[in-house]
């Protein structure tokens, strides 16, 4: 990804910021419209993962929809010019100005997380006189097999309806008139690189669709969620995930009925390879053990390894002296601020140049002021400066 061209230009730019490959993220993009085009498949981005106008412009081209959690990110795919038809709107906590926003906008489908919410929604759509389309976003108790603090499918989660729930969630909508029932929302985590855990979702969502249908409840829309994983560790190697294998899988095991839609809510598994953090080095001062290399990123930039012990690729990109082991640390008070402990990196100096990969997703969008610091700028490849 970076050549010594490239190098030369980033040298240039005030560190730290995050720079985007256009061209890894077209044709990552191009790859997942191919896949999931064979199956009739919808794919909704997940603007959680990067929000960027440049990026939500390309997903709109592609003909992706939009998943938000937020009225702010609804509000955010109205603007960039994402079809209301195709924006749909997942969360626990939706305030009533998200919900009457939904519903002035139009959009696909609420997915409602409880019972309460399911009737403050039908409460008002019944006041501005409209019907709002609900999609029942249901807890399958599958295990992702992924970090604790980013699996939401398990009965413990807060997220999403639970099988002791069913019954009287289906006595609440058959009552409720604003609101029109139009299917299922499952999502189990995130990073998911085993994907025997959406083989056991697909046949969670098999036998719970019979349920609804024995109800006489129609799932037209089956919405899996999102949650295919990176390779972290080998960004070089494998810069686009695997969406043949991924699409495929729930081809071969979800039991479709005539008109059903398959819908899935796709983030990191689109942008994340595309996004890099540059930084430069600023001081390399003595450890106990190590050497310390510290930069000018910190956990206010990138706060996945501080948050989720998540690793991310440190690579050096201005030395190609014999490697010493390094711990790679921020400015930022805190002893967690750390992007990797004894890495291995090229004889590391002031003023080299530093790369954090695969930060495309929950990187820019997660950043804080924390410290009083600047919000990361973006650059993108095709920008004048490149
Ligand atoms: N749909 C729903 C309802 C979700 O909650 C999420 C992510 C997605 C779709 C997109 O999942 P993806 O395809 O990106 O795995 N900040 C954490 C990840 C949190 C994910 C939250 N939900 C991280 O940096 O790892």
């Amino acid at each position: 990804m970076f050549d010594s061209k490239l190098i030369k230009k980033l040298d240039r730019i005030d560190t730290p910021f995050y720079y985007y490959d256009l061209e890894l993220l077209r044709d990552t993009l191009s790859e997942v419209k191919q896949e999931s085009d064979k199956y009739n498949y919808k794919v909704h981005y997940a603007l959680k993962a990067n929000a960027n106008d440049r990026i939500l412009r390309m997903m709109n081209e592609y003909g992706f929809g939009a998943d938000c959690v937020s009225g702010y990110e609804v509000r955010r795919a109205l603007e960039k010019g994402f079809d209301p038809r195709k924006i749909v709107f997942a969360g626990v906590g939706k305030a009533d100005w998200e919900i009457e926003l939904g519903i002035e906008a139009g959009i696909a489908a609420f997915n409602v997380e409880s019972i309460p919410e399911l009737e403050i929604i039908d409460e008002i759509a019944g006041k501005k006189r409209k019907i709002a389309n609900v999609a029942l976003r249901l807890n399958p108790n599958v295990n992702a097999n992924t970090h604790h603090y980013i699996t939401t499918g398990l009965e413990e989660n807060k997220f999403g309806i639970n099988q002791w729930d069913l019954e009287k969630v289906v006595d609440v909508l058959l009552k409720l008139n604003n609101v029109r029932f139009i299917g299922l929302h499952f999502h189990i985590g995130s990073q998911i690189m085993n994907l025997e855990a959406f083989k056991d979702l697909c046949l969670r969502v098999n036998s719970l669709q019979e349920w609804f249908v024995s109800k006489r409840l129609f799932p037209k829309v089956l919405n899996l969620g999102g949650g295919l994983g990176v390779d972290y560790e080998n960004p070089e190697k494998n810069p686009v995930p695997d969406f043949k294998k991924f699409f495929a899988l729930f081809d071969e095991i979800l039991e479709l009925k005539p008109g059903q839609e398959v819908h899935f809510e796709l983030g990191r598994s689109m942008v994340a390879q595309s996004g890099t953090l540059i930084s430069k080095v600023l001081y390399v001062k003595e450890g106990v053990h190590t050497k310390f290399a510290i930069i000018d990123a910190g956990m206010s930039d990138l706060i996945r390894p501080a948050l989720y012990q998540a690793y991310h690729k440190v690579e050096n990109l201005s030395s190609d002296l014999p490697e010493e082991k390094y711990d790679v640390v921020g400015p930022i008070c805190e002893s967690s601020d750390s992007f990797g402990k004894a890495i291995n990196l090229p004889k590391t100096g002031r003023g080299d140049i530093i790369a954090i990969r695969s930060a495309g997703a929950y990187g820019e969008v997660m950043a804080s002021r924390y410290n009083l610091r600047r919000l990361p700028l973006a650059y993108y490849s095709d920008d004048d400066l490149f």
